[in-house]
């Protein structure tokens, strides 16, 4: 497997465990980090509904907490292969390398790939 089909394949399983019984979308966030390691999570609920962490910062949240400071590549499975929402855009920007992609996974496993500077040409920077 290549590093992009790993990558692929750790957003598909980490959706599994999403905790999401509000919603019921799960989503399952894999990023590959600059160090060539992988970094999957899953969005996580809260009966206080604001309180819910995203599935691709939960994932950024883990790369960082185990020392890895940029990524490269990060792979987005949810039901309709949505876009990451805009906070989450923000918080990958922070944190992206140069070209960095993000590869979105629908439950067909059909995928679809973009830059993030596609998805995110004007990044808060003050
Ligand atoms: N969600 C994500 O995990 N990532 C996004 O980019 C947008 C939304 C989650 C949050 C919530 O658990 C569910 O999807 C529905 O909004």
């Amino acid at each position: 497997m290549t590093k992009r089909e790993e990558t692929v394949h750790a957003a598909i399983q980490v959706r599994d465990l999403a905790y999401c019984p509000y919603s019921k979308h799960a989503v399952g966030a894999a990023v590959l980090g600059e160090d060539d390691k992988i970094y999957s999570a899953c969005n996580v609920e809260n009966a206080s509904y604001g309180l819910t962490i995203c599935a691709e910062r939960n994932a950024i949240g883990t790369m960082l907490s185990n020392g890895c400071k940029k990524w490269k590549m990060i792979a987005v499975a949810s039901p309709k292969g949505a876009f990451p929402c805009g906070a989450c855009l923000q918080v990958l920007q922070e944190f992206a390398s140069e070209n960095a992609a993000v590869i979105l996974v629908d439950s067909d496993r059909k995928i679809s790939t973009f830059s993030l500077s596609e998805l995110l040409p004007h990044p808060f920077s003050p």
